[in-house]
């Protein structure tokens, strides 16, 4: 049986990756619903949008078409048909998303396109409130956390890889911020659903991580 999959948790928890290698070991299609909050706001950005304004943020995504296409590497975005895949990971989208991503009727738009997007099967979804609010009926839901300190190593090392510099203390306070800003906000805030299922992944490695989530799925197919 094709299951969904839920898997919400705080910024650079491993969520992405780790849903990546499980929805690719199930054959199953993944949805990073990140990557969508992440396209609108760089259109906002680049058409000089204010990002507090929720009307001309929900106005703008009624007339944005944002697509997530599968790839050898996991998943391309494309926004009105532009391939924005590596542009969406800038540092002043990742500054800004939150403010975009607490919109309440904007949400209900994507959160509408989020569940559109699952109904073909088995799916993997990660996100901030998969399991809350997009896919509440999923068959398994799991919060993938780990220390803000541990996050933001992984993003340094990550950002490494890709040739851009940081800093770590940096980074820390950015992932914090993001944390609040995505924990406290009205619309749908990051939260673990009653019925998730906890994952610490401070001390697992990759494959750890998702090794235990397709035990968890199996046991509900
Ligand atoms: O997962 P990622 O870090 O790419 O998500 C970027 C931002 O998009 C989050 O910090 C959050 O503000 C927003 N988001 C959301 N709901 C989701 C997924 C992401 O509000 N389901």
């Amino acid at each position: 049986m094709n299951i969904q999959i839920a898997i919400d948790g705080p910024a650079g928890a491993g969520k992405s990756t780790i849903a990546k290698i499980v929805a690719e070991k199930l054959g199953y299609t993944y949805i990073d619903t990140g990557a969508m909050y992440r396209a609108l706001t760089l259109k906002a950005l680049n058409e000089h949008i204010n990002l507090e304004d929720a009307k001309s943020i929900t106005d703008l995504l009624t007339n944005t078409k944002i697509q997530l296409k599968p790839s050898s590497n996991g998943q391309l975005v494309f926004l009105d048909e532009k391939d924005v895949s590596e542009e969406i990971r800038s540092n002043e989208v990742t500054k800004n998303v939150s403010k975009v991503a607490s919109h309440a009727t904007m949400r209900e738009i994507m959160v509408d396109h989020q569940r559109e997007m699952a109904k073909q099967g088995g799916v993997v979804m990660d996100g901030r409130d998969i399991a809350t609010a997009v896919l509440p009926e999923a068959e398994l839901k799991v919060f993938m956390s780990a220390t803000v300190e541990e996050r933001a190593r992984r993003r340094y090392e990550d950002n490494k890889h890709r040739g851009i510099e940081s800093s770590l203390e940096q980074l820390k306070s950015e992932i914090a911020k993001r944390d609040k800003l995505d924990s406290e906000r009205e619309a749908s805030p990051l939260i673990q659903a009653p019925d998730a299922i906890f994952l610490d992944t401070t001390e697992l490695s990759i494959s750890e991580a998702a090794q235990t989530i397709l035990e968890l799925a199996n046991e509900r197919m």
